[in-house]
């Protein structure tokens, strides 16, 4: 279709943009048909298409007389070709718009979806970029700044005894650190001076975490949040001080209960952190030593899915079932597990419409001999030996 068209067009094209006599002179180009003028007289016209140029001049010769007859059908011959052609013209333009359209209509659909990716790849280079800047500005906790003190106690001691200070976000230095970093105080409960090392409320913080962020911490200040090993050993083996560690545990029938330690402290990171506590008091149950040697978790290294020190090695036999690793077997967490143990305050939490799905184990906290569902729980700690007050 298109095809022909565009044939007829090519001859359109030189009948109209051609004037007078030559039109019919170059119709020639396109079909045999109507080569004759209006001054060639023939005798038999379907013959003469077939005749040579030397046969065309004799017969002009022949037609001297003009030949009416003729010359009107021959002219007739030329207004229907006319209007045919005519038609063939109008024809192909219109397929030529509607292709031409179509055409500009997959082409503005693929320029509307390139634009859409140009649009998603700078927005993902801005935010990137802010990333970036972000990172640059804020290199904490490598920078250097002003600390309020060497941890929430020394501030409650030092900055509470010209003024009150209210509990919040503050930066410490320990002693042995040799960078300062954000904590969250607590200056309200227990006369204040806490040093909040774990919080669980929400449940919208992941615990799921391999070693290196249970190193450094992860989380959220403000919210819920792992301080981090490095951070906690810090603050707990500074010289001449003394720490307790303070659980506080809320059920999800909003009943309170509590364990808390004194002597707290930990191992160095070379020892994977071995956790050390004292004397327990408190209504929740020692669930750190549980009720046997293999449920105690005293002196016990952390662990994580990808780096397991726990008491399982190579394998314990935990509710009939073979386990090789107690972090993974606590849906990937991270804790100071042995066989595994009745404690782990990192367990996977989540709410799933009206209940949490808690993993959070305090499993010394009972009721009916079941342990409780527990929705939230802290961990702080704070000096019980302060040098300041020798
Ligand atoms: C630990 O997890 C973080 C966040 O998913 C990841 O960036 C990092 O590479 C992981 N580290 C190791 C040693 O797997
Ligand atoms: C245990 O580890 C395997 C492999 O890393 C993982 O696919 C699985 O989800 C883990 N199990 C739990 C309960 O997290």
């Amino acid at each position: 279709m298109i095809q022909f068209s565009a044939t007829s067009l090519i001859c359109l094209n030189i009948i109209f943009f051609s004037g007078g006599k030559t039109v019919l002179g170059n119709v020639r180009h396109c079909s045999t048909k109507g080569t004759s003028n209006g001054r060639v007289v023939e005798t038999t016209p379907k013959t003469t298409e077939e005749n040579t140029p030397t046969d065309i001049s004799k017969q002009k010769e022949q037609c001297l007389v003009p030949c009416d007859v003729q010359a009107k059908m021959l002219r007739g011959e030329k207004h229907y070709m006319c209007r045919n052609l005519q038609n063939s013209l109008v024809e192909y333009a219109r397929s030529t718009k509607k292709l031409v359209r179509n055409m500009m209509d997959d082409q503005q659909s693929s320029l509307d979806y390139l634009s859409n990716q140009v649009n998603e790849l700078m927005n993902r280079v801005l935010l990137l970029n802010a990333e970036v800047l972000r990172k640059h500005l804020d290199p904490l906790p490598y920078r250097a700044v002003q600390s309020h003190g060497l941890d929430c106690t020394d501030i409650k001691d030092t900055i509470g005894s010209v003024s009150k200070t209210p509990s919040g976000l503050y930066i410490i230095h320990p002693e042995g650190s040799n960078y300062a970093y954000e904590v969250l105080c607590d200056m309200d409960f227990k006369g204040g001076g806490w040093t909040v090392i774990q919080k669980r409320t929400d449940g919208i913080i992941d615990f799921q975490r391999n070693w290196s962020e249970y190193l450094d911490g992860f989380g959220d200040l403000s919210g819920d949040f792992w301080l981090g090993l490095r951070k906690v050993f810090h603050i707990v083996n500074q010289k001449t001080t003394s720490f307790m560690l303070y659980v506080g545990l809320e059920s999800e029938d909003d009943t309170y209960a509590y364990a808390s330690y004194d002597s707290f402290w930990l191992e160095d990171e070379a020892c994977s952190f071995k956790i050390h506590f004292g004397r327990y008091s408190g209504n929740a149950g020692d669930a750190f030593r549980g009720y046997s040697k293999e449920d105690n978790q005293y002196a016990m290294p952390f662990s994580t899915f990808d780096v397991d020190n726990d008491g399982c090695n190579p394998v314990c036999s935990i509710q009939e079932q073979p386990v090789k690793s107690c972090s993974n077997f606590s849906d990937n967490t991270g804790w100071w597990f042995n066989q595994c143990g009745l404690a782990n305050l990192n367990g996977v939490h989540r709410f799933t419409g009206k209940f949490l799905a808690t993993g959070i184990h305090w499993d010394t906290w009972t009721e009916n001999n079941k342990p409780v569902r527990i929705k939230s729980v802290s961990m702080k700690i704070r000096r019980t030996y302060n040098p300041y007050f020798k």
